[in-house]
């Protein structure tokens, strides 16, 4: 089956085209058109001005998914389109776009939960079935939760943030930092200039809740403590690699350690990595490394970096699964709904 994949529901305008085969999906195309180089000069993302950009993008995008992977649009099974969570405004261009097709052609229209999308970005052209249940560290700029996953489309969140996501709090370091929009990628590169320079180390962060007796994070206060030494430290500006290191570190730690906790204890077959922050280098080598030396013949999953960040190709790999159940919406009564939760 052929699948068209929208996603309009933060900051990207991306359309991919995906086939349904054995075992997830194999992408065609996959278009992203970026708006990060509109929103850093306000600093972060501005809804409305993202809304406007989705909304000329949205056609040109799709026609180039088209394009890319040599299909015509008379060719489809089904339309799938991230329906929640994200920002209201930029939601609707997606949906609205997406409901239209599905009208005009007669064909399935599927909603995916954003953060589906996001762990099925581990579906992309595998070569073999993914041993479930499954524990899934999903990190963005909106969600940090540990998921467990039973079986396909039932997910249990274990654990959450208390307060900012993951991303999120790279966002907040990176602008006390100096370092610009968005945070995530900026700290992670400074953070290897101080690997390379090798430098004495000094700063030390807090490890938020990592010996808590439960799996939630909270990160707010990591960000506190990194105001207060910048505060506190008159040449910071000579030291921001150091500050990139050790932040990235504290955040990393008490991912990986709290997830390779619930690993353990509801005996995972498999390990998953995914959201924006998966694109984090230092995470992905830290999850590798201790997967390995601390679970017990537990498969590692990451997904490629081009799928790490929004994209819709994740969309069509969770609309492939969806086609199979026949899990359709009716475009009559089906709106974008920003909060919607996964489980
Ligand atoms: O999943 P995503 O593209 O959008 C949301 O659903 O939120 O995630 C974006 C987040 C941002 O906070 C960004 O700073 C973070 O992912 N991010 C990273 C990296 N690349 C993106 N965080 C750490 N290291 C990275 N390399
Ligand atoms: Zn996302």
């Amino acid at each position: 089956m052929k699948i068209l994949a929208i996603e309009t529901s933060c900051d990207e305008t991306a359309a991919a085209v995906a086939v349904g085969f054995e075992f997830g999906a194999k992408i065609f195309s996959n278009v992203v058109s970026s708006q990060i180089e509109i929103h850093k000069k306000y600093g972060g993302v501005v809804p409305e001005v993202a809304a406007r950009e989705h909304v000329h993008q949205i056609l040109p995008v799709i026609d180039e998914a088209f394009f890319q992977a040599g299909i015509k649009k008379e060719e489809l099974d089904a339309i799938a389109v991230t329906g929640g969570p994200g920002l209201m405004s930029s939601l609707q261009t997606g949906v609205e776009t997406a409901k239209s097709l599905a009208y005009v052609l007669n064909i399935p229209l599927i909603f995916v939960n954003h953060i589906e999308g996001h762990i099925y970005a581990n579906y992309i052209d595998l070569e073999k079935e993914i041993e479930l249940p499954a524990v899934i560290l999903t990190v963005s700029g909106g969600h940090t939760m540990i998921i467990l996953m039973k079986e396909h489309g039932k997910f249990e969140v274990i654990g959450e943030t208390r307060d900012d996501a993951a991303g999120e709090a790279f966002d907040k370091a990176a602008k006390l930092l100096d370092l610009g929009y968005p945070g995530g990628p900026a700290i992670s590169k400074k953070a290897e200039e101080f690997k390379i320079q090798n430098s004495k180390f000094k700063i030390s962060l807090p490890r938020p809740m990592i010996d808590s007796a439960n799996f939630d994070f909270s990160f707010s206060g990591l960000k506190t403590a990194i105001r207060y030494a910048l505060e506190d430290d008159k040449n910071w500006k000579d030291r921001i690699p150091e500050y990139a290191y050790e932040f990235q570190e504290a955040v990393v730690e008490v991912l990986v350690s709290k997830t390779i906790k619930v690993a353990s204890k509801y005996n995972a077959q498999t390990v998953m990595l995914a959201g924006g922050v998966s694109a984090n280098k230092r995470l992905r080598e830290k999850l590798t490394e201790d997967v390995n030396d601390k679970l017990n013949d537990v498969n590692l999953i990451i997904p490629e970096l081009k799928f790490t960040t929004d994209n819709a190709a994740m969309i069509a790999s969770a609309g492939v699964f969806k086609y199979k159940n026949k899990d359709f919406v009716d475009w009559k009564n089906f709106s974008a709904d920003c909060n919607h939760s996964l489980a």
